[in-house]
């Protein structure tokens, strides 16, 4: 293996590595630890291109640019946020070198990607201790492939998960899901599973079912399973702290929360109100935490998704006192803007505030939890994960590098917004690059009101990710595939889906097996200028590229060819479309009940016929694509 290990101090062990790589005795040059501080400068050419950190705003290229990583709890993804839920310390810089750098620290890293110098890379990362791995020589993929190897394999679900999800917040009782089916049913839209989210627990209560909106639930996920239909709950990350509430009492009387500055358990309001937070980052406590999840699986629940693990904290007893001790302290005064603006943020900042952090312990109090923020929905999965059977659906919201082996990750709270059909497009080869395979946005967007083109145009592109749900926020307009006018539009993109399952999920598991990459970058393939700078198409396995729509009242759009291929259009069963191009840019027409692709020269995409689920799904291949 070409890769350097640097270590910084006394770090503390992440295991976001399986392999033991032997540390340099010196540092190089371009690496300063000082006065507690580690920082890297790395030297940019005009041409050199920045690939990587995972979940994050910004294009393919990550240049000229400032993010951090810190995972965070914020449903506002506007282009100027530097920090999603993820942590993802992995990047490439791609020029005539190339070099692969990742840092492995648990806390706040700063990355200034040639944003303030625009000939340079400047890294400060919060803290005295870190590994540091550098991956030189080769072309990107191989420093990829290296670096993949030394994080380990990815995770991929059982096949019914790439099937088409519905999910909301929420359908709080049986009677609502049962429509949801009824409705896909009616529309002959395939479907595999529903998810519940958090009401369908007694009062946001980890491991509890409310009895009354889903009498006898297992008989209930038992009925579901005999039509094709998988229930998928939701776990949150916080125990609610309730006298009599056995997951609480269990967890205070074996010592399995973190614990605050004075070695109480750490509490802190989420949505069942006062939590105490299981300490993840000890083992009696996530391995008790995961077996909690056998009480679910015992009624048949095959998959969950977890949640609220950053942890997101709406506010602390603490924090919240001191707000209102402030906010006394106006009153009567005559408040100008100034005062009025600050009054307002004593409440707008209570949310996931770094005071909390700071008062909250892992291990006995012996480590702050602001220094290993990033280690814990990490954590948390794992511990699910190796509580679960195998074959079970996982995936998180909260992430570090290492959790990528034990679940997928969905990218939290975006919006129904054009916007953000691109940067699902634009996240998935750095999210690749990092061990994600199984990933995917909220198809349609979580908050705001989805239109009918919009959904469609996101399905067009969300038919060839892993996780392909679509979801959706309380408040927003219904947003599941039948609601909208002429649902055979829906039907007639969404069975495109079956008929690639076969070629999706093998393509998933080979690139979890060799530790490659599902979605690439063009520039990764093609070395002409635009490959390298196009940043609205990916290349999907070694046979497919893909070019969606994310523009509103467009009936097509420009697509770069780099050599010769194949466009097809794909509408329910049927190939609707086909043509052969030559290299060079084109403009492509697709209705919105077609998928469109381009197949590489040489290639073939298998396809078979399309199903209603995936439990009825045949694999063999009724027909090729060829390029
Ligand atoms: C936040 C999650 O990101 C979202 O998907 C979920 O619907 C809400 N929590 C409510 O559980």
């Amino acid at each position: 293996m070409n890769i350097k290990k640097y270590r910084i101090g006394n770090p503390f062990t992440t295991e976001a590595t399986v392999i033991d790589i032997p540390i340099e005795r010196e540092l190089p040059r371009y690496i300063c630890a000082e006065d507690s501080k580690i920082s890297i400068k790395l030297p940019l050419e005009n041409e050199d291109i920045i690939y990587g950190l995972g979940e994050q705003m910004g294009g393919i290229n990550k240049r000229g640019r400032k993010y951090k990583s810190f995972c965070s709890d914020d449903p506002f993804h506007t282009e100027d946020k530097e920090a999603l839920y993820g942590a993802h310390n992995f990047f490439v810089v791609s020029g005539k070198e190339k070099t692969g750098c990742f840092i492995d620290f648990p806390g706040l890293i700063h990355w200034d990607m040639g944003f303030e110098k625009t000939d340079e890379i400047f890294i400060s990362v919060e803290g005295d201790s870190a590994d540091i791995y550098i991956i030189e020589g080769g072309s990107e993929q191989e420093i990829i492939k290296e670096f993949r190897i030394l994080i380990g394999k990815s995770y991929i679900p059982p096949m019914w998960a790439f099937g088409y999800q519905q999910s909301r917040w929420s359908y709080p009782n049986k009677e609502t899901v049962n429509r949801i089916i009824e409705g896909y049913e009616q529309a002959g839209i395939p479907l595999d599973t529903v998810y519940l989210d958090i009401d369908y627990m007694d009062n946001y209560k980890d491991f509890t079912i409310n009895e009354k909106s889903f009498p006898d639930f297992k008989n209930y996920v038992k009925e579901l399973k005999s039509k094709g239909i998988r229930l998928i709950p939701i776990i949150d990350a916080g125990i609610k702290c309730e006298k009599g509430f056995d997951v609480y009492e269990e967890g205070v009387s074996n010592n399995y929360f973190c614990k605050d500055r004075n070695g109480n358990d750490f509490k802190a309001a989420v949505w069942p109100g006062i939590c105490c937070f299981p300490d993840y980052l000890k083992p009696e406590a996530r391995k008790w935490f995961g077996h909690k999840f056998l009480s679910l699986t015992d009624m048949g629940i095959e998959g969950f998704w977890i949640d609220m693990n950053e942890p997101a904290i709406f506010f602390s007893q603490e924090g919240f006192d001191s707000a209102v001790e402030a906010v006394k302290a106006y009153n009567g005064e005559d408040l100008d803007c100034w005062k009025y603006f600050e009054y307002r943020d004593k409440f707008s900042k209570l949310s996931n505030s770094t005071n909390d952090y700071k008062n909250m312990y892992h291990l006995e109090g012996k480590i702050n939890h602001y220094n290993v923020h990033n280690l814990y929905g990490y954590m948390m999965t794992r511990g699910v994960s190796e509580s679960l059977p195998k074959n079970t659906l996982l995936f998180s919201r909260a992430s570090y590098i290492g959790s990528h082996r034990y679940g997928g990750i969905w990218t939290g709270d975006n919006f129904s917004w054009w916007s953000h059909i691109l940067l699902n497009l634009r996240m998935l080869p750095s999210l690749n690059m990092c061990g994600y395979i199984y990933t995917g946005a909220d198809c349609g967007g979580f908050n705001g009101n989805a239109s009918r083109e919009l959904l469609l145009r996101w399905l067009q592109l969300s038919v060839f990710t892993p996780l392909l749900r679509n979801h959706s926020s309380i408040g927003t307009r219904n947003q599941e595939a039948f609601a909208f006018e002429n649902p055979q539009d829906f039907r007639d993109v969404i069975q495109v889906r079956y008929r690639l399952i076969p070629y999706l999920y093998n393509l998933a598991k080979n690139c979890a097996e060799n530790a490659e990459m599902m979605f690439k970058p063009l520039g990764f393939e093609y070395e002409d200028k635009l490959s390298k700078e196009c940043d609205d198409q990916v290349l999907l396995g070694d046979e497919i590229m893909i070019a969606p729509i994310y523009s509103q009242n467009k009936t097509g759009r420009m697509v770069y060819l780099p050599e010769e291929m194949t466009f097809y259009k794909l509408s329910g069963n049927r190939v609707s479309y086909k043509e052969k191009m030559n290299k060079g840019l084109h403009h492509i027409v697709v209705e919105l009940n077609e998928v469109p692709l381009f197949v590489r020269k040489g290639k073939k995409v298998p396809l078979s016929e399309t199903a209603k689920n995936v439990d009825s799904l045949d694999t063999t291949v009724s027909e090729y694509l060829e390029g």
